[in-house]
């Protein structure tokens, strides 16, 4: 071992965060704990062979994850070059040299995916059971929006992954980019390949919940790996597929792309190329992302939520544009409505949930909550019972089951 005072050696981070200097870098990440580290916070998390420690700074969370070096460095460079893909992976701040007891170590630090759920969670909480189904679509979402970008997983697991509420579903971010190849393309082979890791690993992430004998005895484990493939095979057919049309079907060139927006993705490129005898088309598409509804919210109101959140949001908001519409009887732009849907629905409701909102909880998440509930009060009514009313309702409801 290479002598010298444990301590960091080296760092290099993104501007805008803490500079991590009041952390106990002389220590491995093993031996951070409350008592070592002022900064320490004991927060779920999955299965890793590494160490990993969340800290806590005035603004955010992070994650330190140590490894050999220099993995960490390397990591963090495929997580940049993901994360300039547009795809959901951790954010990256920076990576740290240091030299600690049993000799050198690289560490890497990514912004603590605030709101996210490992999947232990989402089998453990009773309060989550219902997001389970959803679990599984997530993932295939997430393979699917990897590989359209040329990202090889290699490791494609529940304990890489993290998972988030959004409008009642979930939205899977990758958190392990160790084993990662970023490629102009994946190939079939390679995708085949990451199904069949993706299979072998759910299984065991199953299992080892079977174990701590928090599965439902009824659970299906072995058809889940099944059932990710192939809801996967069918978005990446729904997206990648070419289609013949007659030149004049161009209404269908509009009706894929709508296809793919509900779906969330944005579109990047049309492709168009003539058949033999001139009056056929071969159309096939190329997506940008999976932001398009949060494109288009954060557009006309700032809000960036997650992306069914945000679709949930605009569907109110085109509802503010149809009743303001016909109200003044002229339409009215899609940004004035939002203008009044932001004024005088979603931050007079916001601020009714003020008295719930806390570290734990997403604020657009709960304002989906609260159209759900709106929804389930109007029924029992049989009208409107309005935003303030139900957010009061819920309010009170969360109150009285704490
Ligand atoms: N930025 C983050 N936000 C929230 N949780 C995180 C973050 N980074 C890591 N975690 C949590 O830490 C766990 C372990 O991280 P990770 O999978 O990167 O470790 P690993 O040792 O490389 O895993 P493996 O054993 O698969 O190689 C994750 O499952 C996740 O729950
Ligand atoms: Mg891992």
């Amino acid at each position: 071992m290479s002598g010298g005072k444990p301590g960091l050696l080296a760092c290099s981070l993104r501007s805008g965060h803490p500079d991590f200097l009041d952390l106990p870098w002389h220590l491995s990440l093993e031996d951070w704990t409350a008592d070592t580290c002022a900064r320490f916070v004991d927060l779920p998390a999955g299965d890793s062979r590494h160490a990993v420690v969340f800290v806590s700074y005035d603004d955010a969370m992070y994650a330190l994850k140590e490894l050999p070096p220099p993995e960490a460095e390397k990591e963090h460079d495929l997580l940049r070059r993901m994360e300039a893909l547009h795809l959901p992976v951790v954010e990256p701040i920076g990576h740290a040299r240091t030299r600690i007891p049993v000799g050198e170590a690289s560490v890497l630090i990514t912004r603590y995916l605030d709101y996210s759920l490992p999947y232990q969670s989402l089998f453990m909480r009773s309060t989550l059971v219902r997001y389970r189904e959803y679990l599984l679509d997530a993932m295939a979402g997430l393979l699917v929006q990897i590989h359209l970008s040329g990202v090889f997983w290699g490791d494609c697991s529940l304990n890489n992954t993290l998972f988030r509420r959004d409008a009642g579903r979930l939205t899977a971010y990758l958190v392990d980019a160790e084993t990662s190849e970023i490629h102009p393309r994946v190939s079939d082979g390679m995708r085949g390949h990451d199904l069949d890791i993706m299979e072998e690993n759910v299984v065991g992430g199953l299992l080892d919940l079977t174990e701590l004998g928090v599965m439902p005895r009824e659970f299906p484990l072995y058809e889940v790996g099944g059932y990710i493939r192939d809801k996967y095979n069918r978005l990446w057919d729904q997206v990648t597929r070419k289609e013949t049309i007659n030149t004049e079907e161009r209404y269908r060139i509009q009706d894929r792309i709508q296809a793919l927006n509900e779906l969330g993705f944005s579109i990047e490129n049309i492709e168009l190329v003539p058949g033999e005898g001139g009056d056929q088309l071969r159309l096939g598409v190329s997506v940008a992302d999976r932001h398009h509804h949060r494109h288009m919210l954060h557009s006309i109101t700032g809000i960036d939520p997650e992306e069914m959140q945000a679709r949930a949001m605009l569907n109110e908001i085109r509802g503010v544009q149809a009743w303001l519409s016909a109200q003044q009887n002229r339409s009215l732009a899609l940004s004035a409505a939002a203008h009044h849907w932001l004024q005088l629905i979603y931050k007079p409701t916001m601020q009714r949930l003020s008295e719930i909102l806390d570290d734990s909880s997403d604020p657009a998440e709960l304002y989906c909550e609260v159209l759900e509930h709106k929804w389930y009060l109007s029924e029992l009514a049989k009208r409107d019972v309005g935003h303030i009313k139900a957010a009061e309702d819920f309010v009170q409801r969360r109150r009285s089951t704490e």
